[in-house]
């Protein structure tokens, strides 16, 4: 349906942006409910465009921001762009965002904190009581950030509920994507959801034309897709849930995952070495080290053929017959 949609939309290329964009965040307030309007929405072009707004929005000159040392780097990338300084937060030692030597690091320059949830690299979610306890502790002037690019794949049952806090008016944006959740990383559609006043901030920083109707006609169709939407998390979670047992009964270790790929962690040839032996293969994997996780090969989850040649390749380069 997305497709289809697109390739409508693009009989009309030769006009600007119309109000494509206007609907899609009424349609996506509609969906999620508990009283959002379009008003609490900005659309960017996919979630790395809305985090560069979000920093363009919040980050300054002398300012800093905190994310977790293992996680996703558009983060530094985006403070780095606005002249702010990252603070990196060593993880828990099971990987985990450690929340509470995060809140530590806030002083009267954070103007951000990134929570990734799923996390990437790691594949972890934030937990309710690790939302609740970490928002007790920040003060008025900083901004949370829950990025929930990954939030579609999610099964655990004590995912932090990161709507309330913007419901409740606390200074907490939401990002999400169509990207990983709709399949539609080609077009670039993402957005932010947060309380007016602030995501106001981040408006400010679109440029006119923002989105182009091509992507917007595809998310919005692609809202509408019910079985696919369905046979795409299904598909995912089996996925993961085969790669990560598969990868463990070779003997190797894997971070157990709430998201469209698993991570290996600490493979005998190293994680370069690995990825690039899988690479000569044909499987195209990344070792994390501009994530944070130098001894981590993150392997994003394919149709279920790919990951089980995935597995037989994985064996033949670790050599385990
Ligand atoms: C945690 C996280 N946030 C945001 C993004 C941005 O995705 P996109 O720009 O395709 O929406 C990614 C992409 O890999 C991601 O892993």
């Amino acid at each position: 349906m997305a497709v289809a949609a697109a390739r409508q939309a693009l009989a009309q290329a030769h006009r600007y942006p119309g109000v494509g964009e206007r609907n899609l965040r009424r349609k996506i307030a509609a969906r999620l409910g508990r009283g959002l309007t379009a008003e609490n929405f900005v659309i960017g072009n996919g979630g790395t465009d809305v985090l560069r707004m979000i920093a363009q929005a919040f980050v300054f000159d002398g300012g800093n921001t905190i994310m977790s040392r293992a996680s996703f780097p558009m983060y530094r990338i985006a403070t780095d762009t606005f002249s702010g300084e990252t603070r990196q937060v060593e993880p828990a030692p099971d990987l985990r965002h450690d929340v509470a030597a995060m809140a530590d690091r806030i002083d009267a320059d954070t103007s951000l904190v990134y929570l990734c949830s799923p996390n990437n690299p790691t594949g972890h979610i934030i937990t309710q009581a690790e939302a609740d306890a970490f928002m007790t502790r920040v003060p008025e002037h900083v901004v949370v950030l829950f990025d929930e690019s990954y939030c579609d794949f999610v099964t655990e049952p004590n995912y932090a509920d990161s709507l309330a806090y913007v419901t409740e008016g606390r200074n907490v944006l939401v990002v999400r994507s169509f990207s990983k959740s709709a399949g539609l990383a080609g077009l670039r559609c993402g957005y932010v959801i947060g309380r007016r006043e602030l995501v106001d901030y981040v408006r400010h920083t679109q440029l006119p034309f923002h989105t182009s109707d091509v992507a917007l006609a595809a998310a919005s169709a692609s809202m509408d897709d019910e079985d696919f939407l369905r046979e795409l998390r299904q598909a995912v979670v089996n996925g993961r849930a085969f790669l990560y047992h598969a990868i463990c009964d070779l003997g190797l270790a894997c971070l157990p995952s709430q998201t469209n790929f698993v991570t290996i962690l600490d493979p005998p040839s190293g994680a370069n070495e690995l990825a690039a032996a899988l690479l000569q293969r044909g499987f195209i994997v990344r070792a994390m080290g501009a994530f944070g996780l130098p001894n981590g090969v993150r392997i994003s989850v394919g149709a279920q053929e790919e990951n089980e040649k995935f597995v037989a390749a994985l064996r033949e380069v670790i050599g385990v017959q």
